[in-house]
C-alpha cells in the first residue's frame, strides 16, 4: 500500500523527460476519499506515543523502501511475488475465457507487472476490454499507463489516482462486466475483520456477475515463512529500518538506525508473521515536527507489520459469507499461494 507521501519520493526517481513525454496522453482519474485518511503525523502520534508501539506498514514505501521491497522480491527466501507471478501467467488464460471482462479494475496497481499475463490471455484470445489501474502514486501510475497503451495498442487505460482503501466509494460507474483485482496479498495487512470489510467494501462496488481475483499468501511450514521475512542478504532488515529513516526525513525526528534491529517471526497461532523494529538498548528519540520525544527501553519493539498467512477454506469462506461463488481456486503445486476467482450472484 502506498501513501501520498510516497508520490513525491517516487516523482524523484522518474526522470524528468519519461515523465513528462508520459504525462501529455495520459489522463489520470482523481478519486477523492469517502473518509478521512490521517496523515503520518497524525499516525505517529497514534501509534508511537502509546504501547504497545506500532507504526502503519504504508510508510515503508518511500523510494528507497519502494526499491528494497523490489530487491526483496528478489531474494531466494522471498517466494511469493514470484509464485503470484507464474500462477497469474499459469491461469491467465482460464481466468480471461471465463470472465470475458469489459473492464479490468485494480486495486493497488503499482507498476502492472503481474496484469500483463492478463494482457496476454486477452491478446491471446482477441479479447478487448479497458484497464482501470487505481494506485495513490502519480508518476507511478502515469508510467505503467504509458508503458501499457505502448505494448497492447488495443487496451483502453484509464488511470484512476488516489486511495484505493478510502476511495472505493467514488469509483466511476463502468459499464459491462467488471473484474476487479487485489493481488499481491496485499489483503495480508489488514487484520482479519478489517480484512472482510475491505472485500465487502470492494462487493459494494459490484453488480452480479462481476468478478474479483483475489492473490493472498499460505499458511505454511514456519521455517519456509521465517526465512522469507529474514533473507540472509538482510534485504527486509534494511526494508524494516527504512521506515525510521522516513520519519528521521518527513517528521524531523532523531531515530539512530543502528539503535534498532530487525525482528520478523511467524506467529504460529494467529497465523501471521509479526515484524518489528526493537531498541538495542535504553534510549530517547526526539521527533521535532509533532514536538515530542518518546522513551524506549532496552528491547522495546515497535510493531511495523503484520503478515496474515491464509487457509484455502478460509479464503473460500469469506466468498461464500459475502455472497459470492467461487469460480475456480488456483494454487501452485507446493500451495504456497492463491488465487481465488469468486463471482459476484
Ligand atoms: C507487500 C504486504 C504483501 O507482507 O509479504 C515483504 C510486504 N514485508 N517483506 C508482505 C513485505 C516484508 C509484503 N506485502
Amino acid at each position: 500500500m502506498l501513501s501520498a507521501f510516497t508520490c513525491q519520493s517516487f516523482f524523484i526517481m522518474a526522470s524528468i523527460t519519461d515523465t513528462a513525454r508520459i504525462s501529455l496522453d495520459i489522463q489520470c482519474l482523481t478519486i477523492e476519499p469517502t473518509r478521512y485518511v490521517p496523515d503520518l503525523k497524525e499516525d505517529v502520534c497514534a501509534g508511537l506515543l502509546n504501547r504497545p508501539r506500532s507504526l502503519p506498514p504504508k510508510y515503508f514505501y518511500d523510494a528507497r523502501g519502494s526499491e528494497l521491497f523490489n530487491r526483496i522480491c528478489d531474494t531466494p527466501e522471498y517466494y511469493p511475488t514470484r509464485t503470484e507471478d507464474a500462477l497469474l501467467q499459469q491461469a491467465g488464460s482460464a481466468i480471461i475465457s471465463q470472465t470475458r471482462p469489459d473492464y479490468i479494475i485494480e486495486l493497488g496497481s503499482g507498476n502492472s507487472n503481474k496484469t500483463k499475463k492478463l494482457f496476454n490471455a486477452c491478446e491471446q484470445q482477441t479479447h478487448v476490454c479497458a484497464y482501470a489501474p487505481f494506485d495513490i502514486c502519480r508518476p507511478v501510475l502515469e508510467a505503467a499507463a504509458g508503458e501499457l497503451k505502448e505494448n497492447y495498442r488495443w487496451l483502453e487505460v484509464e488511470p484512476l489516482l488516489g486511495d484505493y482503501h478510502a476511495g472505493l466509494g467514488n469509483l466511476p460507474r463502468y459499464d459491462g462486466v467488471k473484474l476487479y483485482l487485489f493481488l499481491g496479498s496485499n489483503i495480508g495487512n489488514f487484520i482479519p475483520k478489517d480484512a472482510r470489510a475491505f472485500i465487502s467494501e470492494i462487493k459494494d462496488q459490484m453488480k452480479p456477475g462481476d468478478y474479483l481475483l483475489l492473490g493472498a499468501d499460505r499458511i505454511k511450514p514456519p521455517s519456509v515463512l521465517n526465512a522469507a521475512y529474514n533473507d540472509s542478504q538482510g534485504v527486509t532488515a534494511l526494508f524494516n529500518l527504512n521506515v525510521l529513516r522516513v520519519l528521521n526525513r518527513e517528521l524531523e525526528a532523531d531515530f539512530h538506525i543502528d539503535n534498532f534491529t530487525h525482528e520478523a517471526i511467524y506467529n504460529e497461532r494467529l497465523n501471521r508473521i509479526e515484524m518489528y523494529l526493537a531498541s538495542k538498548t535504553p534510549q530517547e528519540v526526539a521527533i521535532d515536527k509533532i514536538n515530542e520525544k518518546i522513551r524506549l527501553e532496552m528491547g522495546e519493539k515497535i510493531l511495523t507489520e503484520l503478515s496474515y498467512k491464509f487457509h484455502p477454506d478460509e479464503l473460500e469462506a469469506m466468498f461464500s459469507d459475502l455472497g459470492f461463488n467461487i469460480i475456480q481456486h488456483f494454487e501452485p503445486d507446493n500451495r504456497y499461494f492463491s488465487l481465488v476467482l469468486a463471482r459476484l450472484k
